[in-house]
């Protein structure tokens, strides 16, 4: 008989596990990034879709590729929910406490895979922007930038993974 306790995921969580929205890949999107490391598994790929509108870049379609757990790919289908139609600036500002309160909550273990969707997500807009970044985009990591990349510098040292780090 297993010994494992079920992780209290909320009925959101488990619903959106079973199906998750915008799951697959965009060909050709306007703005990509890996967070994670392959080596574990734990790995979430971010795909945009960004058009140019009054002055504004706007997010049209969002979808993502998911190697990790139940509550990452909750909250990525969340996440890619949430920032569908906005501005990247707007989608910049989503904190990973919003996606999982949105999720109705995550056990505190699995805080780190939202912290890892919302890491991809910044990645991606950063990388949209690397030849010309805006005002509003800190030149600085931010903290959920910086928790995927030490997540992704704890990995590759257990695992000694090859990490993507676009
Ligand atoms: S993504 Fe690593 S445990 Fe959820």
């Amino acid at each position: 008989m297993s010994t494992r306790v079920p992780l209290p995921y909320t009925p959101k969580v488990l619903e959106l596990f079973r199906n998750p929205k915008n799951l697959g890949k965009i060909d050709n999107p306007d703005a990509f990034a890996q967070a994670g490391s392959p080596a574990c598994g734990d790995v979430i790929r971010i795909y945009l879709k960004i058009s140019r509108k009054n002055k504004e870049d706007l997010i049209e379609d969002a979808r993502f590729e998911s190697y990790g757990c139940a509550a990452n790919i909750a909250a990525a289908s969340t996440l890619t929910e949430m920032i569908k139609g906005k501005t990247t600036r707007e989608a910049w500002e989503i904190g990973w406490n919003e996606v999982a309160d949105q999720l109705g909550g995550l056990p505190p273990i699995k805080r780190h895979c939202s912290i890892l969707a919302v890491g991809g997500l910044r990645r991606a807009i950063r990388h949209y922007y690397k030849e010309n970044r805006p005002d509003w985009l800190p030149s600085d990591l931010t903290i959920a930038e910086k928790q995927a990349l030490e997540e992704e510098e704890i990995i590759e040292r257990l695992y000694g993974g090859k990490i993507a780090k676009k």
